[in-house]
């Protein structure tokens, strides 16, 4: 288990879509600097658990308590001041913006802008690739790339806790290992990361901890070397 005090901690969170309901009561926590993985395959609700989280869909139920405060219900905006940070599925990169004013529109939030200039020299450190291409529109950009640029605007904004949803997802092989490595990097220097994925084995093998999500339920948790060896997630999510 984390510290007395996480530094997020779902409770019993309820959320759907319309009459959908989706997240039948979720509980799952992320210690400061620590690395969780969400697991789950098609449908089984991860991404609906980022958005009720992150205030893109507003729960139904239960708490979401961030830095020891509930922001269940609050703005996108107001979640993100705080400094809880999502990278969305599918990227979601402005095609005809270059990846420059991508990369600046992740720092508009207030906790970020003064600090802009040396975010910016951050990222392109971190990613090489996207200084080449500063002037590039983003929709030029190979998927590989998008997913780097997704990550990149993520931490303009000076994440405390970054949530990513699948960044592997469409990734050839050689990119999947290079997106882990930078995600393990970031877990090194200190950044709380939840990691939403259906790269069970990868996932399991960077992470401390994991939650398997099936229909809006976690119906297995631990540490993730206990996971690895668990029978039931070797069989249904391993194939071995
Ligand atoms: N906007 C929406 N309106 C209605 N139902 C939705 C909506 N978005 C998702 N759902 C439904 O909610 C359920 C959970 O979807 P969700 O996207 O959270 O799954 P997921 O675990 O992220 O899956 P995947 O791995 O395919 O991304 C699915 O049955 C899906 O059809
Ligand atoms: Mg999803």
């Amino acid at each position: 288990m984390t510290a007395a005090r996480p530094l997020l901690d779902v409770r019993d969170l309820v959320a759907g879509y319309g009459q959908i309901s989706v997240l039948a009561g979720v509980s799952f926590e992320v210690g400061e600097g620590e690395m969780v993985a969400i697991l789950g395959g098609n449908g089984a609700g991860k991404t609906t658990l980022i958005r009720a989280v992150s205030g893109v869909i507003r729960s139904a139920g239960g708490r979401v308590i961030f830095s020891g405060r509930d922001i269940a219900g609050w703005t996108t905006d107001r979640v993100g001041e705080e400094g809880l940070i999502q990278v969305p599925e599918g990227r979601q990169v402005f095609a005809s913006l270059e990846v420059e004013e991508n990369l600046r529109l992740g720092a508009i939030l207030r906790r970020a802008r003064a600090n802009a200039k040396s975010e910016l020299e951050r990222v392109y450190a971190l990613f090489p690739r996207l200084a080449e291409r500063r002037r590039q529109a983003a929709g030029t950009l190979s998927g590989g790339e998008q997913q780097m640029l997704a990550i990149g605007r993520a931490l303009m904004a000076r994440p405390v806790l970054m949530m990513l949803d699948e960044p592997s997802l469409g990734l050839a092989p050689i990119m999947v290992d290079a997106m882990f490595e930078t995600i393990t990097q970031l877990a090194r220097e200190g950044m709380s990361l939840v990691l939403v994925e259906q790269n069970v084995a990868e996932s399991l093998a960077i992470c401390k901890r994991a939650y398997v999500l099936e229909n809006g339920k976690v119906v297995l948790s631990g540490r993730c070397d206990a996971l690895l060896a668990d029978d039931r997630v070797r069989q249904a999510y391993l194939g071995i």
